[in-house]
């Protein structure tokens, strides 16, 4: 790009992102009208509630201030590149999108968007996806070069099924072609993808890794969602998918992972069914001899799942072990730390002894954000806390 188009581009990305919302909508709109197999792709359940809405396009205006300096971006690339892969996302699906995008700039700004900025525009959202698609392209080889790996989506067969809690089970999947399984970093999280009756389109979902240790299956721990729009995958593998039957995934992505340093204390924090790729992590670091501070906030005993795998963890190896039921109804018959109510600052003060630890959080974005500001409260920095959305990152990393 010249100096003239790098101008533009900088000087009109606020304009684009105030117009954030018509443009995005206008977007997905004309996009899914002339492309509706990319239906397939997107998480329907996100356009509707608005949670995927603006991430995107948000997303290439924020890229767009750094038009001039892109290789600073690609840390934030490589967060959504592993989203991208695990979801499927290829390299000839990007020109469409961003033949919608421009079209939409345009209809929403009209006479506003001139020819010279159209065209500065193109040639800006060409130059981020390619860095997205060779980012991409070198997750698509590594997932297939890894031992036992594979790039798109294969069958799995539910091996057992465990109802962990009311609203919780666990699915142990085996690959159908039998094959070795990869290992994955602990925090990494696979892409389900099931065509569920009542839908036309296929639909799929992220879900942690909730297991680590044995290298014959893959263990994912589902909650209901109680929202029907919300649960439509969670309820057909509640309701529909049983031992026996088959359903497909893709190879474990995601950056969420514990830091390379096998010598440095972690804390892990979760919330709810946020516990999931908290385990992985725990046993991980059990093996590397960490010093590990382990923190659950639940509403009930109930609730809390993997209860009796961690009781079996905290017998056998020195870690600390804190959970807070927000119902007040602690459970008697257990020995680790228990507080009824809620995780407050002063808590985490008290258990957090060492604040250079790293800390990993994964719960609501409610959850993580009430955390997040209590550990900084604390003087933890920033660098220290690494965290999981369950939802489309742009909506927590602003926190
Ligand atoms: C998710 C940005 C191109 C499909 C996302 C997210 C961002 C983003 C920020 C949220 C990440 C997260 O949840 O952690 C971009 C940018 C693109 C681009 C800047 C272009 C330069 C594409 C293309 C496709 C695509 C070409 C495929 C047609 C998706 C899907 C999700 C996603 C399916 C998951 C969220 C959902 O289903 O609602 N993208 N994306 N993206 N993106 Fe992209």
């Amino acid at each position: 790009m010249n100096q003239h188009e790098i101008d533009i581009v900088k000087s009109t990305a606020p304009v684009l992102a105030q117009y954030g919302e018509q443009i995005t909508t206008c977007f997905y709109r004309n996009l899914f009208e002339a492309h509706p197999e990319l239906l397939n792709v997107f998480n329907r359940t996100n356009q509707r509630t608005g949670r995927q809405q603006t991430a995107l396009a948000n997303t290439v205006y924020a890229a767009a201030q750094h038009i001039d300096q892109l290789h600073v971006l690609v840390p934030v690339v490589k967060q959504i590149a592993h989203k991208h892969r695990s979801i499927g996302v290829k390299a000839e699906h990007y020109p469409i999108v961003g033949e919608f995008l421009l079209g939409a700039i345009k209809e929403v700004l009209g006479d506003s968007a001139t020819d010279d900025i159209l065209a500065a525009w193109k040639k800006a959202y060409g130059d981020i996806a390619d860095i997205f698609i060779s980012v991409e392209k070198e997750m698509y080889e590594q997932a297939e070069g890894a031992k036992g790996g594979w790039s798109d989506y294969k069958p799995f067969v539910v091996a057992k099924k465990v109802k962990e809690s009311s609203d919780v089970y666990s699915f142990y999947l085996k690959p159908v072609d039998q094959n070795p399984l990869p290992t994955f970093l602990p925090g990494q999280y696979v892409s389900v993808r099931v065509q569920v009756p009542s839908e036309e389109f296929m639909s799929i979902r992220q879900y942690s890794l909730s297991d680590f240790g044995d290298q014959s299956y893959y263990r994912i721990t589902v909650k209901r969602e109680v929202n029907v729009a919300e649960g439509e995958v969670s309820a057909y593998l509640h309701d529909h998918v049983e031992v026996g039957n088959e359903i497909e995934m893709s190879a474990p992505a995601g950056d969420f992972v514990l830091e390379q340093s096998e010598e440095h204390p972690v804390v892990l924090i979760s919330g709810g069914v946020g516990i999931t790729p908290t385990m992985p992590m725990l046993k991980k670091s059990i093996e590397e001899h960490r010093d590990i501070t382990f923190i659950h906030a639940v509403r009930t005993k109930e609730q809390h799942i993997f209860k009796d795998d961690l009781q079996e963890l905290f017998a056998k190896y020195p870690f600390s072990y804190h959970v807070a039921y927000s119902d007040g109804d602690v459970d008697a018959d257990r020995t680790y730390d228990q507080k009824a109510g809620r995780i407050i600052r002063d808590d985490l003060q008290k258990w957090c002894k060492n604040t250079e630890a790293s800390f990993y959080i994964c719960g609501s974005p409610l959850f993580m954000e009430e955390m997040i500001k209590s550990l900084k409260a604390i003087g933890v920095k920033s660098e220290s806390i690494h965290f999981e959305a369950f939802t489309p990152k742009m909506s927590v990393a602003v926190t």
